[in-house]
């Protein structure tokens, strides 16, 4: 992830943030942050960036030039097959979110335009701001610290620097609960003892226990949240009277992926915000599937396509009729990995996975990249790195078995969507069991408008 600041306080940020976790995973390089003095850009001899504002009003405003050719410097050196992004930090953004800082942490590059005095001449935003993002309802005097805010709470979540993958997933926010009370040495503490519970060694009471703080604390604290939580409770309760069927949707809310779009007693449409794909379950026949798509419509209307994943039959052809003509779709297999024993690796040497998911036979060849199903739409079996090498069966079975492996270290149901080509190829290749108990057909629409 390449972080691009632009700014007129380059030492402001580049000071902030060079320390502690964000200051070691930019020596480690996992992240990458350049300041842009937009000063440098100015067009006048006393390196002036700022001008009285038309039509009166106080104090001084940034002027577009500056700012466009500070931008062009930057955007000129991203290659253009990077994903990017261009937020301007303002008090009239939409307010920035842990969600809103995992779909951010999606992009390999981010541009964060800071403004100052008055703000900034609205042309050159236009022209380039794709995101308008708050830190909150007040108005600060610059967005270099908003842009800290926010480069802090993304960095976090690129994989391998925190360290521990499953921290992130467990704070405040994930699943629209706040985190449970947490306890250090002593265990008194001025006469404050430590819940006996916490104590007790038992990890299934702990875990319960904490749960029931967070719901309390949630309930207490941001009863909006709560809302939320009981929602997302609702709709998985809906979707385990097809446990399999859905273990994607599952998952994407039990990892606090999923955003619910649409909820009655017939239809849930969530979005992965990770991955922005839409899932669309059809649960009776009484659904009013118009009035859910198009809400799929109005949410993409500045975009020109997007994706909807189905697994019933129902669902399926409700969409292919609504965006008829503007619809692909293509079939996949979901493979479901039920079991919560690792799977034994025999013959070649053993792959490790990295981070990124990554399959890497020694330090510098990687085998694979895979992603677990909802984070995008690869498929494992068709993945290959290195176009020279040629993977026969075997390669691509132990390939499997060691991204079914490092998923249940992490604690996450191994899912994988396959072409329906490549699944007899598979079918061949493993004589095993381990994934053929739960198949189900997967469709994935892509609508271009
Ligand atoms: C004094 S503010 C300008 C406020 C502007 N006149 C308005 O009313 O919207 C100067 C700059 O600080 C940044 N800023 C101030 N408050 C912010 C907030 N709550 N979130 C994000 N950025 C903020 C923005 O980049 C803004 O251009």
């Amino acid at each position: 992830m390449n972080f691009h600041i632009l700014t007129l306080f380059p030492e402001m940020v580049l000071g902030g943030l060079n320390t502690s976790i964000i200051g070691r995973a930019l020596k480690s390089g996992l992240i990458s942050l350049e300041a842009i003095n937009i000063r440098d850009f100015s067009n006048n001899k006393f390196n002036k960036v700022d001008d009285y504002t038309y039509g009166g009003g106080a104090g001084m405003l940034m002027q577009a030039e500056p700012v466009y050719a500070a931008y062009k410097n930057v955007e000129d050196k991203i290659k253009p097959e990077k994903k990017k992004r261009v937020i301007y930090v303002t008090p009239q953004g939409y307010p920035f979110t842990q969600k809103k800082a995992k779909e951010l942490a999606q992009n390999d590059d981010l541009i964060f335009l800071c403004g100052h005095y008055e703000g900034i001449d609205e042309r050159v935003l236009e022209e380039i701001v794709t995101d308008y993002v708050s830190i909150g309802d007040y108005v600060l005097t610059g967005g270099e610290l908003p842009a800290m805010v926010m480069i802090d709470a993304i960095s976090r979540l690129v994989p391998g620097v925190l360290h521990n993958e499953i921290s992130a997933e467990t704070e405040s926010f994930h699943n629209n609960l706040l985190e449970y009370p947490q306890y250090s040495r002593p265990e008194v503490w001025r006469g404050k003892k430590v819940p006996e519970v916490i104590l007790s060694g038992n990890t299934k009471e702990i875990e319960k226990w904490r749960l029931e703080q967070s719901i309390i604390r949630t309930k207490e604290r941001r009863s909006d949240l709560y809302v939320k939580y009981e929602e997302s409770i609702e709709c998985i309760d809906a979707l385990k009277k097809n446990k399999i069927n859905y273990a994607d949707i599952i998952n994407l809310f039990e990892t606090g992926r999923a955003e619910i779009i649409h909820k009655d007693d017939s239809q849930i449409l969530v979005q992965d915000i990770e991955s922005m794909n839409y899932f669309y379950v059809v649960l009776d026949e009484k659904a009013k599937a118009c009035d859910v798509l198009k809400l799929v419509e109005q949410r993409e209307n500045q975009k020109s396509d997007f994706k909807i994943v189905c697994h019933d039959k129902k669902a399926s052809k409700i969409i292919e009729q609504y965006f008829r003509g503007n619809v692909r779709k293509e079939e996949y297999t979901q493979l479901v990995y039920t079991q919560k024993n690792r799977l034994t690796i025999k013959g070649m040497k053993h792959p490790k996975v990295d981070v990124d998911n990554s399959v890497i036979l020694n330090q510098e060849k990687i085998l694979a990249k895979a992603n677990i199903c909802t984070n995008d739409l690869t498929v494992v079996s068709s993945i290959c790195v290195d176009e020279n090498d040629e993977f026969n069966l075997f390669d691509r079975q132990t390939i499997l078995t060691a991204l079914i492996n490092y998923y249940l270290d992490l604690g996450i149901m191994p899912i994988f969507w396959m072409k329906n080509d490549d699944l007899a190829y598979y079918d061949e290749a493993i004589n095993k069991t381990y994934l053929y108990e739960a198949r189900e057909k997967v469709n994935i629409f892509f609508i271009d408008k």
